[in-house]
């Protein structure tokens, strides 16, 4: 069993789909133009926030806006230890020095207090990641952010439509950054990504950055670089963005089933009761994930790791990025997380299959000395 089934989404509505792409064969407006306006547009709404800028990555939207809040050499940016690489490249790319923090046991998110011990006199930003579709806990951050002054930047790359005391991921820092990549709840046909924030003069600016620094065409008045969203991306994303409530409603039912079955049994992730998880991932933890994930593919079901190592262990980071405090709980996450198959046309008897193979796998593996985390 696969662990995402895009061409399934696709089926769906791919009438729609060629539809947009042979609007866009018509109007031939391919970089940037008004499919990018008019997506811009509806998804600032949809996100509940003044202003969208496409870009064309989840990555280029986090360097890019850090950029453009003027972050860069001296400053430090604290990330939660656990995350996708690109939460911490954003700032690595803006010339910044990502300083990696614990998260919470039970979420996997960033945890508010050891961000406000991880703070210092160069401290400029902190990134609220929200991992597998959940919100940060941004009252505390933006709290801690606004005595120090800090910008607070909301990696919504796995969370479009996820809900923090009822408001929209997008919609609580300073800016969002959202990625396109095509499994994400919200995904382009290719490479994608969106700043969302509220600050008009911070997207005037990241409107130059993506096109080469210009303000008006020709006019090159910052150094900029070519980072734009696609038109024929933006057509297509035009289609999906309309489906987005329901794809992420159908992930929440899956999500349901698979607690039903299995929470007894495993460590599933937890839900904080003040919003609104759009399941982009359905992580479990397992004493030893490797065999969990052999006996599964032994099943035919596809499994992933979101993420490992902890973000201090990537060679790549080595001698750039620092950590601060212990990370422990970042790195059992590291050390355990396995994802279970997700996607809104997961149907009840694959998540069935899936929960009985889990259950098996774990039986077998805690007899083999494996046991429950
Ligand atoms: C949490 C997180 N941040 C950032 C990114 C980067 O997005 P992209 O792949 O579009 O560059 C991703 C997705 O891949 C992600 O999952």
């Amino acid at each position: 069993m696969r662990f995402v089934a895009l061409d399934k989404q696709h089926g769906h509505i791919e009438a729609e789909l060629t539809e947009a792409f042979a609007r866009l064969l018509k109007t031939s407006a391919y970089t940037l133009g008004t499919e990018v306006e008019q997506f811009e547009a509806e998804f600032a709404e949809y996100c509940e926030s003044a202003e969208c800028v496409g870009v064309s990555s989840g990555t280029s939207a986090l360097s890019l806006v850090l950029r453009a809040a003027g972050i860069g050499p001296g400053d430090e940016v604290i990330v939660p230890a656990h995350t996708f690489i690109a939460s911490a490249l954003g700032a690595v790319h803006a010339g910044a020095t990502p300083v990696l923090c614990e998260v919470d046991e039970a979420t996997g998110l960033i945890d508010p207090e050891a961000a406000r011990a991880a703070i210092t006199p160069r401290t400029a930003a902190i990134v609220a990641v929200h991992l597998y579709g959940q919100m940060c806990d941004m009252d505390p951050l933006t709290e801690i952010a606004k005595a120090h002054s800090l910008f607070v930047l909301e990696d919504a790359a796995q969370a479009h439509g996820a809900l923090y005391k009822g408001r929209r991921a997008g919609s609580l820092g300073d800016a969002a950054a959202f990625s396109f990549y095509p499994s994400k709840n919200l995904g382009a046909l290719g490479d994608g990504g969106a700043v969302c924030t509220a600050d008009e003069t911070l997207a005037a600016r990241l409107r130059r950055l993506r096109n080469l620094g210009q303000r008006v065409k020709g006019e090159h008045v910052e150094l900029g670089y070519n980072e734009r969203l696609d038109g024929l991306q933006a057509a297509l994303l035009r289609v999906k963005l309309p489906h987005l409530d329901a794809w992420n409603e159908a992930r929440r039912v899956r999500a349901e089933r698979y607690q039903e079955l299995l929470s007894d049994e495993i460590t599933l992730l937890t839900e904080r009761p003040d919003g609104r998880c759009v399941y982009h991932l359905m992580p479990a933890r397992f004493a030893d994930r490797d065999a969990v994930a052999t006996a599964l593919r032994a099943q035919g079901i596809e499994t992933g790791i979101h993420y490992a190592p902890a973000m201090d262990a990537h060679p790549a980071l080595e001698g750039i990025a620092t950590v601060t405090g212990d990370i422990r709980a970042a790195r059992d996450w590291a050390a355990e997380e396995l994802s279970l198959p997700m996607h809104p046309d997961l149907t009840d008897d694959e998540v069935e299959f899936v929960a009985e193979a889990v259950i098996e796998a774990v039986t077998e593996t805690a007899s083999a000395g494996g046991g429950r985390c």
